[in-house]
């Protein structure tokens, strides 16, 4: 009997259903005696021993289906050792659930910190596969995660629909794109939708650049400017301050998110009405677009060789459209972030899209 546990952890995206739907078909179809566990709402189903026992039926139809069917839960990594309200130790509970149902091994779908979590229940002996799931693509390892592309479809749209009515009304659209600390989907929903202005983590802006833009384009007769700004933009200034600081600063700040402070310092800085669009969750909700589909389904199916092969450790990857299998411990605690150098940049800079810097002449003035 091959006995395989599922869990879904972290924020939740499309395509995860598609995943597992992968997995499942691609080892039931080879292997009949097999029971499949599925833990509720990430790990916190297998700290507390709540799963539910599915067949291959559960996963059928649901490959379009958004969401996670086994539900999903931040359980961050730096309480992992901590033990719980009830002094319970969340990772021996979870090698005592493993044990106890005699699983062969954890099927673990998530991003960054689900990754920390998987790579310790290996060290602690457990056979993990982890499959490579969120809308920021910054899982390092891969050069692609589920999730991603269909974020980058609904932010795009979310700017596509506000250049209409941007041109109407010549004002400044600020558009808040999701993506933590990385700038992956503000990249691409940004070149993607025209976006004038696209402002990154990994670049921090110039208030008085952003607003030299602007008036720029006003000057020309463009009398509207749109900005694809990451949540986690931030200005040369912040990125100056230590962590600490920063995150000091943060915690007092007026403004609910970036887009808002942004909009009232170029608001002071042009004679332009500021407008701001934060599409949110809707960028991680509904059904996968098909890249998606194929990706997942693709990964899904790799882990299911692996797992019938019992190569366990590893993170199903997408390398050079291949998928490929990378040791866990090598993936575990590293974040992939946009390379300021890299072509995708600057080919948008060749576009005229600006990232909020200086330019090297008004740096010299
Ligand atoms: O990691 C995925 C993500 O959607 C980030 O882009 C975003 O910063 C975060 O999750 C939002 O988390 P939550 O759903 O917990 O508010």
């Amino acid at each position: 009997m091959l006995r395989i546990g599922m869990l879904t952890s972290g924020g939740d995206c499309q395509a995860l259903n598609a995943a597992m739907r992968g997995v499942v078909k691609g080892i039931c179809s080879k292997r009949e005696d097999v029971e499949i566990f599925g833990f509720q709402d990430g790990y916190k189903g297998l700290i507390y021993g709540d799963f539910k026992m599915l067949t291959s039926k559960d996963f059928s139809g649901i490959l379009t289906r958004g969401g996670t069917i086994l539900g999903t839960s931040r359980q961050p990594f730096k309480l992992m050792r901590v033990p719980d309200k009830d002094g319970i130790d969340k990772v021996e509970a979870m090698k005592h659930t493993y044990h106890k149902l005699s699983l062969n091994c954890l099927v673990i779908l998530g991003g960054n910190g689900t990754h920390k979590t998987a790579n310790l229940l290996r060290e602690e002996g457990l056979n993990v596969i982890t499959l490579p799931k969120t809308i920021d693509n910054d899982l390092w390892g891969t050069d692609m995660t589920f999730g991603f592309q269909s974020a980058v479809d609904i932010a795009t749209d979310t700017i596509d629909r506000i250049h209409t009515t941007a041109t109407s009304h010549s004002r400044v659209f600020i558009i808040e794109v999701m993506g933590h600390k990385v700038g992956h989907v503000t990249l691409h929903a940004g070149i993607a939708g025209g976006a004038d202005i696209i402002l990154l983590p990994e670049i921090p802006y110039d208030i008085d650049a952003i607003a030299e833009v602007i008036q720029k384009r006003t000057d020309v007769g463009k009398a509207f400017t749109i900005l694809a700004v990451a949540e986690g933009a931030i200005s040369k200034e912040d990125a100056k301050l230590k962590k600490k600081e920063y995150k000091e600063k943060m915690e007092k700040r007026k403004y609910p998110s970036i887009a808002y402070e942004l909009a009232e310092q170029i608001q002071a800085k042009t004679d332009k009405e500021v407008r701001i669009t934060v599409p949110g969750h809707t960028q991680r909700g509904g059904s996968p677009c098909p890249y998606d589909r194929v990706f997942s389904s693709r990964v899904g199916a790799k882990a299911a060789e692996l797992i019938l092969n019992e190569q366990y450790g590893y993170m199903v990857a997408m390398i050079n459209n291949e998928t490929v299998a990378v040791p866990l411990k090598e993936v575990a605690g590293k974040l992939k972030y946009v390379d300021p150098n890299c072509s995708l940049i600057k080919e948008a800079k060749m576009l005229g899209i600006s990232f909020g810097e200086k330019t090297k002449k008004k740096q010299e003035e």
